[in-house]
């Protein structure tokens, strides 16, 4: 179904800004909506997103969760792991990967975290003027995995900049750009670099464990470590610090809000939890049928795309009352801010973890602050939404 006036190209620039009256229209007008352009359809109702991410048989992961030509068919398992894959490759893998990655371990980071928190929070609070993502937050999530991984504190830099180039988009390119490309292949060379040194000798991290790992005399192969590795510096990065500056944004944006959890600390988890729904960061991702499937009056064929809004379905008024209001006091437990069924995010207690140790610092130091909207900017990626900009200043406590 394609209406006069309604479109929506995720490449579009002009709709990073804000599309949120985009997704009503569509929710409303197109609950199946067909791109012919791009060669897409779109669900954007809760109940339809939900229904999709839960039936993996008929909506499927096999192909990639992109819409970028670049990302699906073969290549799609070597960069985005058992997200691109389906039962029973994918439970053997999750279950395998997930043995490294128990709530034990992510657990004991908390100490940690708080430890590279204030690294990196001191001195961008001494000039009291400073890029809450450049300066703060885009660096905490890449040090945690790396923390996790075992990637010494020297290349982490160089890592971050080849996982922002990857998800980059460029205005009109509607496939990843080259140096996108190159920037995963130097991580894939990087990490296999990795894999093979702790081959040689285990350390106490996460590539260890996961070399070790077995399940009933099941192990990973090299390959299989390294996509993952790859995934985790892709998925954990950029979400992570992306939703923190939501969070800084929007609760600026409604003061009435902010005063709760800097009244009141132990109210984080429901700045996180709303600022996830609000406004996540993750904001769509894609499926390919399996079937024909029949929706709303119309037909998706089977082999074609769908693309799942997350965003949009956190903000359907079906399920969350008034949803364009940014409200603490909200439940917010039916968002699908990560995902839902067999795929949902394996990094969401360390991506809630990350987010209250955060803003409890901050807060614990910073009574008050401004942002400056006219140097913000936003990233131009297909599915991550967030600042790459967000000056702000803060006044101490
Ligand atoms: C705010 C932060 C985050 C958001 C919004 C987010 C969102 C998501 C979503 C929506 C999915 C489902 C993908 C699908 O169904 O196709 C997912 C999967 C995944 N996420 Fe996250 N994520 C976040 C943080 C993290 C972190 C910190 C890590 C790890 C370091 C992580 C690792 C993963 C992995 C490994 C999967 C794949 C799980 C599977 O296929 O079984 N994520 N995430």
């Amino acid at each position: 179904m394609t209406l006069t006036g309604l479109r929506f190209n995720p490449y579009d620039y002009e709709l990073h800004d804000d599309p949120y009256p985009v997704y009503a229209r569509l929710r409303e007008e197109a609950p199946l909506y067909h791109d012919g352009e791009l060669g897409f359809w779109a669900l954007s109702r809760h109940a339809d997103v939900v229904a999709a991410f839960r039936d993996w048989a008929r909506f499927s992961n096999a192909q990639g969760i992109s819409l970028d030509p670049a990302a699906t068919g073969a290549a799609a398992v070597r960069t985005a792991s058992f997200l691109a894959m389906d039962p029973p490759r994918h439970d053997r893998m999750r279950a395998l990967v997930s043995r490294g990655f128990t709530p034990r371990r992510v657990a004991e980071l908390e100490p940690r975290i708080r430890e590279l928190t204030r690294q990196h929070l001191e001195p961008a609070l001494e000039r009291q003027r400073f890029d809450f993502v450049a300066d703060f937050a885009g660096k905490l999530p890449m040090d945690v995995v790396s923390e996790m991984i075992g990637v010494p504190p020297a290349d982490r830099d160089e890592l971050r900049r080849w996982a922002d180039l990857v998800i980059h988009r460029e205005d009109g390119v509607y496939d990843v750009p080259p140096a996108g490309f190159e920037a995963s292949l130097s991580l894939f060379e990087y990490f296999a670099g990795t894999v093979a040194e702790r081959r040689r000798r285990r350390a106490d991290d996460l590539t260890s464990a996961l070399l070790d790992a077995e399940l009933d005399g099941d192990r990973l192969t090299d390959d299989e470590i390294i996509g993952f590795l790859f995934l985790m510096v892709i998925a954990g990065n950029d979400t992570t610090a992306k939703l923190l500056g939501n969070a800084w944004y929007w609760a600026w944006r409604n003061p009435d809000e902010r005063a709760k959890p800097f009244a009141d600390a132990a109210r984080i988890p429901d700045w996180v939890e709303e600022t996830l729904r609000y406004d996540g960061s993750t904001q769509m991702l894609a499926r390919t049928t399996t079937a024909d499937v029949e929706l709303h009056g119309g037909t998706i064929p089977a082999g074609d795309r769908v693309v799942l809004l997350i965003g949009a379905a956190n903000r359907d008024e079906r399920v969350f009352p008034d949803p364009d209001r940014y409200d603490l006091e909200r439940d917010t437990s039916q968002f699908v801010s990560f995902g839902s069924g067999r795929h949902f995010c394996l990094g969401a207690p360390l991506a809630r973890l990350e987010a209250r140790v955060v803003l409890e610092e901050l807060i614990a130091r910073v009574s008050d602050y401004d942002v400056d909207v006219d140097g913000a900017r936003r990233v131009h990626s297909v599915n991550v939404r967030g600042f790459a900009a967000l000056p702000t200043e803060v006044r101490r406590r």
